[in-house]
């Protein structure tokens, strides 16, 4: 075992303090959330977590893909004291501030698209989610919404119609939106038709239109087709790099792209979109996490003729565009640029996949291991030859992790993530994957002896 540097914990986890925190959140907060570690912070500066009992931990969860700039960056909670100072909310459904023109200009100019666009605010994905379903129904007059199955849209009834990662997250819910259509996604390491790319040819793609299209949903009467770029809590799944392209097909039929961006966006994967990497321009994008390194704040970003279908009062928030969560927006977008953070992202990202990929070469769990900047995920399987699901096996990982000082969560089922902050250091990450590694070999071993 290396020494290590940051990660500094004690044999106990949670201590007596944590262990306080924990029980009374239990007596006191819904038990709808689920938590993947009693993990209690006292405080986090840059990619360093510190728990109520003293604990240190590296943080490669980012409160998930939220502090794109690491915990408290001094930039970042000077713009939110400044903005405090002068005021904390006025309610942009209503009366006018100047420093959401600025976000507003800088957000349009940061999307692909040689066309005018507009900004809707909200403060959380699922609003912006919200936010894009109604506009696009109302810019196209139709009711059906295309989405993925394994998608992750959020929680609220409308985005949950659009969300297909876990039966739980929709259980007691039911009905939602009917007019939904899910299709797979294009998850080669397990494909649905087992087939093998890149001979299958983009089969996906045309089985979507022989089974969706040609037999039972009318593209004249899809509004949108909602899609994250690379999929997040479906486990981390990149997609082909054709894929998207190839399904520009339904624009003709007047069906609009939606790149959810909520997770892939904001320079996580090393551009500043992920639908950067895959060479198509959406009509309408959503974003959210990173964007204000974890003060609440949503945007839908839509082509300015998409925007303007809206009439006065159809659509507000009276939280939205809190101007103190816009003026951290604002400072983030500074330091990503002057930071060089998606450079960054792109930099450490490879050395993580490069590690990952050596730990696959090594280790029977590993099954797969993608991803783009610092949006990582290793598939942890049974074996590498069944394929089989080791769920078990990634939350043993996890949690030898979290008891050695590495915050590692999971995604989808079997896949662990890393997501640090955008500006974590090489060391930190370098000792944030050798704890993984040492999970990984003991599991690995584990799993062998049966
Ligand atoms: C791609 C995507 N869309 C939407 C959401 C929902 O965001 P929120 O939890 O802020 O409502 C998430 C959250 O993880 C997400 O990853």
């Amino acid at each position: 075992m290396k020494a290590k540097k940051f990660a500094k914990v004690g044999p106990k986890l949670p201590g007596p303090k944590g262990s306080e925190i924990v029980r009374k959140t239990s007596k006191y907060v819904s038990p709808s959330i689920a938590r993947f570690y009693p993990l209690v912070v006292e405080s986090a500066h840059g990619s360093l977590v510190r728990d109520v009992d003293g604990n240190q931990f590296i943080d490669f969860a980012a409160g998930i893909a939220v502090l794109s700039t690491g915990s408290t960056h001094p930039k970042v909670v000077d713009a939110i004291r400044r903005q405090s100072a002068k005021f904390i909310h006025f309610s942009y459904t209503d009366f006018y501030y100047e420093n959401l023109v600025q976000l507003s200009e800088r957000l349009v100019s940061l999307m692909p698209g040689n066309f005018s666009k507009m900004v809707y605010y909200g403060n959380s994905g699922a609003e912006a989610v919200e936010a894009a379903m109604k506009l696009s129904r109302n810019y196209t007059k139709r009711p059906i919404f295309l989405a993925h199955s394994g998608a992750f849209h959020g929680r609220t009834m409308g985005a949950l119609s659009l969300t297909a990662s876990k039966p739980i997250q929709r259980k007691g819910a039911f009905p939602l939106i009917p007019e939904t259509v899910h299709f797979p996604y294009p998850y080669c390491y397990r494909c649905p038709w087992k087939q093998t790319f890149p001979e299958c040819d983009y089969y996906c793609v045309d089985y979507f239109k022989e089974q969706y299209l040609e037999k039972f949903v009318p593209s004249d009467e899809v509004a949108a087709y909602f899609f994250e770029p690379i999929q997040g809590e479906g486990g981390y799944v990149v997609p082909p790099p054709d894929y998207f392209h190839r399904m520009e097909f339904l624009r003709k039929e007047g069906v609009l792209m939606v790149s959810d961006e909520i997770q892939t966006g904001v320079g996580r994967t090393g551009k500043f979109l992920g639908i950067e990497h895959f060479g198509i321009t959406p009509d309408l994008v959503t974003i959210a996490k990173g964007i204000a390194s974890g003060l609440p704040l949503s945007a839908m970003i839509a082509k300015a003729e998409v925007m303007e279908s809206w009439k006065p009062g159809q659509h507000a928030s009276t939280f939205g565009a809190n101007p103190v969560a816009v003026e951290a927006a604002l400072a983030t977008l500074d330091v990503i640029k002057s930071e060089r953070l998606m450079e960054n992202a792109r930099r450490l990202g490879s050395l993580a996949l490069k590690r990952l990929n050596e730990m696959k070469e090594k280790y029977e769990i590993v099954g797969d291991v993608r991803g783009m900047g610092l949006f990582v995920g290793a598939e942890i399987v049974k074996d590498k030859r069944s394929k089989k699901r080791g769920e078990q096996e990634a939350h043993q990982i996890m949690d030898y992790c979290f008891k050695h000082g590495l915050l590692l969560i999971t995604a989808g089922r079997n896949t662990l993530r890393v997501i640090p902050p955008l500006n974590i250091s090489k060391e930190e990450l370098s000792e944030g994957l050798d704890i993984m590694e040492e999970a990984i070999a003991l599991t690995s071993s584990a799993a062998a002896k049966g």
